[in-house]
């Protein structure tokens, strides 16, 4: 794995912020927080007569150009849906190389995410995972703690339904435990028992792969945020694909369920 990818340079942010302009990126208005459903490496791999876990491994440098991307961009939240609790499901020997992946990535990482201000942040049921990537996934977030510039959140072992339960549940023994009163449950408190506490919801959800669903990725979270889909595979995927996530986004409309002023006399 080259160490170069995820550095960043004043010249090569100068040179994407450049791209992104001409592409018609308003740079003014960019999404604060972005995720990404990273879905297609078996059919990519398939396309080209080879094993799943090759799709996988190519994946890893769609994922270092995204973050190297928005780290240009200083979109301060970048979220990867890398593993989902479904996926302990698949074929072990998928499974195991999947974690292998997962480990030498960290592995490697950590320096050029710190160097460039990035801060690893992990949500989803971590205690799941091999203690030998669950010791890598702990160091890369000590060692990042510090970093402002952008936060990348890696959704491991991760499920949007079993977050809602195991909030629920927290929040169930803190009222028999008397420190808080039911009447105070209401959309703040319950989002602060999540393992996205404190991280904005994303404006902006991408999924690659072509497929329209969501597979349990933060069913919470994203309850307003704008969808966009492309048929590209997760390894094809680079930074023009983001681009036009972007460009997409900036020209919907959002409304949270109101109704924009200047139609109110329609
Ligand atoms: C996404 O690609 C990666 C993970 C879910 C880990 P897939 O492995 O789901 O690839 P397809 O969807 O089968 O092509
Ligand atoms: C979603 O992709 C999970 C990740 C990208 C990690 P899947 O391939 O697991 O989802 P489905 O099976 O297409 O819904
Ligand atoms: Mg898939």
């Amino acid at each position: 794995m080259s160490i170069e990818v995820i550095q960043t340079t004043t010249e090569t942010q100068e040179a994407t912020l450049e791209e992104a302009r001409a592409r018609g990126v308003d740079l003014h208005r960019l999404p604060r927080h972005i995720a990404v459903i990273m879905d297609g490496n078996g059919r990519w791999a398939k396309a080209r007569g080879m094993p799943r876990i090759e799709g996988h491994r190519n994946g890893i440098k769609s994922v270092r150009e995204t973050v190297r991307t928005c780290r240009e961009l200083e979109i301060p939240y970048l979220t990867l849906y890398a593993f989902s609790v479904e996926n302990w499901s698949r074929p072990r020997l998928e499974v195991e190389a999947l974690m292998r992946l997962l480990h030498t990535f960290l592995l490697s990482e950590i320096r050029e995410m710190r160097d460039n201000g990035i801060r690893l942040h992990s949500i989803g049921r971590t205690n799941d995972l091999p203690a030998g990537v669950r010791s890598a996934l702990d160091q890369a977030q000590a060692e990042t703690a510090e970093c402002k510039t952008m936060q990348l959140n890696l959704a491991l072992s991760y499920g949007g339904r079993t977050e809602i339960v195991s909030a629920a549940r927290r929040i169930a023994e803190e009222v028999r435990n008397g420190r808080i009163s039911t009447e105070e449950i209401d959309e703040a408190l319950f989002s602060s028992y999540l393992t996205t506490a404190g991280i904005p919801d994303p404006d902006l959800l991408i999924r690659t792969s072509g497929e329209f669903r969501v597979s349990n990725f933060l069913l919470w979270e994203i309850a307003y945020t704008e969808i966009w889909i492309t048929p590209v595979f997760w390894p094809d995927f680079r930074k023009e694909q983001l681009f036009s996530a972007i460009l997409d986004f900036q020209r919907r409309e959002r409304r949270f369920g109101r109704v924009i002023e200047a139609d109110v006399g329609l």
